[in-house]
């Protein structure tokens, strides 16, 4: 709000009285959110009034209420050197466990970049409108921030609006974002450390477009099985379709991996659009045998027309 960055309307409240009051006078849906550390489990989106009042009795306070967000998500990514910001690529993350955004929220169980919906104005407006106005309120403050800035956005009906923001890059979507940059990342790191991002020549982009499965261990998000064997069939690495490793271990053989994390590896899939993009990814997930292992089915499907 100090910013004048466009978010939901919220209300904290230190009392639950008078947040049970707001909510019953408010109606549903409506976001409780726990106002402070809470180990992942602070937000509850309630659908109906019971199910909110049940998370202003659950949740430690204070607590905000804030109206719920209708819109498509983007995860906008930006490099600030403390006075300035340049924009580093947008991608949509796919949240739930489940195919067709089924099941408990993860870290992320997919992303693709572009995104072919969003207007080519996007960038420009989120520059404009939520990152600028955050490195100016930073700086202002005394406390400048150079690093990577990622705004979690939803495109509602009435523009633009922020839902979170984390200092860091984000996982998947980086997969994404960081295959189709050309420019080397570490002149721009180097840019944004030693504050000279507005004289440094603009990224340039890959064509086409990338697409990143995650595979993940049974049990994740609540309890992932660690220490199960995965082997990777070979597959003709056609251009731009591999794998990153994310929870695997060596599994004390030369060449034998176990899985270590709850995301155990990305299947990456690149392409002239996104459809030959998750082709690619797919055929590379396909190629990893794991107990246990899962992933969705339909990452960027529904951006890819199918
Ligand atoms: N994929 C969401 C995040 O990195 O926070």
């Amino acid at each position: 709000d100090a910013a004048g960055i466009p978010t939901a309307r919220w209300e904290r409240f230190d009392d639950r009285d008078a947040a049970r009051e707001f909510v019953t006078r408010r109606g549903a849906p409506v976001v409780v959110k726990a106002d402070g550390l809470a180990g992942g489990k602070g937000v509850v989106v309630a659908e109906t009034e019971a199910e909110a009042l049940a998370a202003v009795d659950a949740l430690a306070l204070p607590l905000v209420i804030e109206e719920v967000l209708a819109g498509e998500e983007v995860s906008f990514f930006a490099l600030c050197d403390g006075t300035d910001a340049i924009p580093l690529g947008a991608a949509q993350d796919h949240k739930r466990l489940g195919t067709r955004d089924t099941g408990p929220n993860t870290g992320g169980m997919g992303a693709y970049a572009p995104l072919p919906w969003a207007p080519a104005s996007l960038p420009g407006e989120v520059l404009d409108t939520v990152i600028q106005p955050a490195i100016d309120v930073l700086r202002r403050r005394g406390t400048p921030y150079r690093g990577l800035l990622y705004a979690g956005l939803s495109l509602t009906a009435a523009g633009v609006r922020v839902v979170e923001f984390n200092a860091r890059f984000g996982d998947p979507e980086t997969q994404v974002v960081l295959d189709r940059l050309a420019t080397p990342l570490a002149g721009l790191l180097r840019a944004a450390a030693a504050g000279g991002l507005a004289g440094a020549p603009p990224p340039r982009w890959r064509p086409g477009a990338a697409v990143t499965v995650v595979i993940a261990a049974e049990g994740y998000p609540e309890a992932p099985v660690k220490g199960d064997r995965i082997e990777i069939q070979e597959f003709t690495e056609r251009e731009g379709a591999y794998l990153l490793h994310a929870g695997t271990a060596s599994g004390g053989r030369e060449g034998t991996l176990v899985s270590a994390g709850g995301r155990v590896l990305n299947a990456v899939g690149t392409g002239e659009d996104l459809r030959a993009a998750r082709a690619a990814a797919y055929e590379a997930a396909a190629r990893v045998r794991m107990r246990g292992g899962w992933y969705r089915h339909d990452i960027a499907a529904r951006a890819a027309g199918l």
